[in-house]
C-alpha cells in the first residue's frame, strides 16, 4: 500500500530546539530519568534523541497503557528493554494498575546511589527524578496518580509557556514535570503510521480511509482472529486493504444508495474500536522487528 500522507504536523524546530536545552539545563538535577512509553508502540513512541540525550544517567521505561498492550509483547518488550540496560515495568494509569511498583523499580535502579547516600548519612535527600514523554502518552496520567490528586491539565502545546514544576511524592522522592514534550521519529514512515493508528498523531491531519485500510492489512496478519471475533470476517488472508475495510462495512451494514459500503463511516468505526480497545489488547510491533534497540 501507498505512503501515508500527513499534512501540516505542528512540531517546531524551535520548540525541539527548546526540550533539548531544557533537558540539558536540569539532568545535574535528576537522579535519573523516566521516560513514558505506550505499550502498544514502545518503539515508535520513544524520542529519537533521548540516549544521546541522558548520556549516562540511570533510566526507566514506563510502559503505559499496558491495559490496551498485548501482555505477551509487553513481556518481551521488557525483556529487549533490559539487554540494552534500561529497567521497564508495565503500568496503566487510567486504572493505577501497576503504579504501585514504580517506586520499587526506582529504588533498584538506583540502589548503588542510595546505599552511597546511606553510608554518607545523606537519609532525608530525596529522589529526584526527570519525567519525560511524547504528547498524550500519559505523562498528566502518571504524575496525577502518583501525586493521587487530580492537577489540572495543563495543554503541552508549543507556544503555551509553562515553568518547570517539582512534585513531591511522599516523603522521599520528587518529579520534575518538564513543560517540553518530546516528540517521535515522524519523518520515519512506519513510525508515523503507528503513532496514527493509536491516535497520538491527530486524525484530523491524516487521510483516515487510508489509515483504516492500512490499520486493517496489519491486523489481517499479526491479529486475524480478532476481526473474525469482532466483525465476523472470515477468508480475508488475499485481502488488500480496501477490500477488508469493504468487507468490514459490509459485515457492520454502513452500505449506502446503491448497496455500496460507506467507506469513511467504515473507517472511522475501525479505529474508534481499534483505540478504545474494543478489538482486544493488541501491539503493533516487536522488539525482534527492531534494528537500533
Ligand atoms: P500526556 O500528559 O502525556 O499528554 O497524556 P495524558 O495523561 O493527558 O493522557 C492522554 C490520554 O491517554 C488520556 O485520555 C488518558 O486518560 C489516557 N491514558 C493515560 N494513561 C492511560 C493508560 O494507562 N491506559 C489507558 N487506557 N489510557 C490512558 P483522554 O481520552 O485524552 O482523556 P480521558 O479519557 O482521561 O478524559
Amino acid at each position: 500500500m501507498s505512503e501515508l500522507t500527513i499534512r501540516n504536523i505542528q512540531w517546531f524546530p524551535g520548540h525541539m530546539t527548546k526540550t533539548r536545552r531544557m533537558i540539558a539545563a536540569n539532568l545535574s538535577l535528576v537522579d535519573a530519568v523516566v521516560e513514558i512509553l505506550d505499550a502498544r508502540i514502545p518503539q515508535s513512541s520513544r524520542n529519537p534523541e533521548m540516549n544521546q540525550m541522558v548520556g549516562t544517567k540511570p533510566r526507566l521505561f514506563l510502559m503505559n497503557k499496558a491495559d490496551m498492550a498485548d501482555p505477551v509483547m509487553t513481556d518481551r518488550w521488557i525483556a529487549h528493554f533490559r539487554k540494552t540496560g534500561i529497567p521497564a515495568i508495565p503500568v496503566d494509569c487510567k486504572s493505577g494498575k501497576g503504579v504501585k511498583n514504580f517506586t520499587g523499580a526506582i529504588e533498584q535502579l538506583l540502589q548503588p546511589l542510595l546505599e552511597k547516600r546511606k553510608n554518607a548519612g545523606m537519609v532525608g535527600t530525596p529522589i529526584r527524578l526527570m519525567i519525560v514523554g511524547i504528547p498524550n502518552v500519559g505523562k498528566s496520567s502518571f504524575i496525577n496518580r502518583m501525586a493521587q490528586s487530580r492537577r489540572a491539565k495543563v495543554e503541552d502545546r508549543p507556544g503555551v509557556t509553562r515553568t518547570k514544576q517539582w512534585v513531591k511524592i511522599g516523603s522521599n522522592m520528587e518529579l520534575l514535570d518538564m513543560p517540553g514534550v518530546l516528540w517521535p521519529k515522524f519523518d520515519d514512515q512506519e513510525v508515523a503510521k503507528r503513532l496514527a493508528f493509536t491516535g497520538a498523531i491527530n486524525d484530523d491531519v491524516v487521510d483516515i480511509e487510508m489509515l483504516a485500510m492500512m490499520l486493517l492489512e496489519y491486523l489481517a496478519k499479526t491479529y486475524p482472529k480478532a476481526l473474525t471475533e469482532r466483525y465476523k470476517m472470515t477468508e480475508f488472508t488475499e485481502m488488500g486493504g480496501l477490500e477488508l475495510l469493504e468487507t468490514m462495512g459490509r459485515k457492520r451494514g454502513m452500505l449506502i444508495s446503491g448497496g455500496e459500503v460507506n467507506i469513511e463511516r467504515a473507517a472511522i468505526t475501525l479505529l474508534d474500536e481499534y483505540r478504545s480497545g474494543k478489538l482486544g489488547r493488541m501491539t503493533l510491533e516487536s522488539p525482534e522487528e527492531q534494528a537500533d534497540g
